[in-house]
């Protein structure tokens, strides 16, 4: 079986407890007990919490757009709908940007910290990024179409959220089909 060898020379496939180390001086050593990080275990700990995180940030993703196709639909003579559903949204907002928070820092650590994707041959990983930046930049479009409801001047039609709402369905099926399949 082909080792993976990630930054620090740590082998992610030994699972367990020992680091396999390319210094001859050092190999000498006994073989110390690594920390859980160190240990393949611990890289697949890292990257539940990314996909778990990842998937609750997509929640509000999708949830938030909804939520402005109704206050687009929302009479003028309703502002008392319109107060709920603006709360609703602020809610919603704030728990989101929490949430991107630990999804991004951890995607991060699988990257930097345990060298997955990281160095040359990993078109892949570049793809990801840009996706990743389109993402940041849709949630930041959402922050600012929020406030255009919270002062009163938004134009756009509850059609036109509509198919804001795709937006991130369709940047969410490249990150994981570049992450998964690794086409380049
Ligand atoms: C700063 C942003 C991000 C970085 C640096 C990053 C990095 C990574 C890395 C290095 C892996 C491990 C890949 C492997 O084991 O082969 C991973 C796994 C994964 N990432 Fe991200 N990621 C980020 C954001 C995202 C986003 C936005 C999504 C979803 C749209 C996502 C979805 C996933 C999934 C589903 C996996 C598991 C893939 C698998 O194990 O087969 N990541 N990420």
């Amino acid at each position: 079986m082909v080792a993976r060898m990630g930054a620090a020379g740590v082998n992610f496939l030994n699972d367990g407890f020992e680091r396999v180390c390319a210094d001859p001086a050092a190999a000498s050593l006994r073989p110390r007990p690594l920390c859980l990080w160190h240990t393949l275990r611990g890289m697949l700990w890292v990257k539940t919490f990314h996909i778990v995180f990842i998937a609750s940030w997509f929640a509000g993703l999708f949830y938030l757009p909804r939520i402005f196709v109704n206050l687009a639909l929302v009479p003028a003579d309703s502002p008392a709908e319109r107060e709920r559903l603006l709360l609703m949204a602020r809610k919603l907002l704030r728990f989101m940007t929490l949430l991107a928070v630990p999804a991004l820092a951890l995607g991060l650590w699988l990257w930097l910290g345990y060298g997955i994707g990281l160095g040359p041959g990993h078109g892949w990983m570049h793809a990801k990024l840009a996706i990743v930046v389109l993402l940041i930049g849709y949630h930041h479009a959402c922050a600012r179409l929020l406030r255009r409801f919270e002062t009163g001047t938004n134009h756009r039609s509850h059609r036109w959220y509509r198919w804001f709402n795709e937006v991130p369905v369709l940047l969410m099926l490249a990150a994981v089909a570049l992450v998964v399949v690794k086409p380049f």
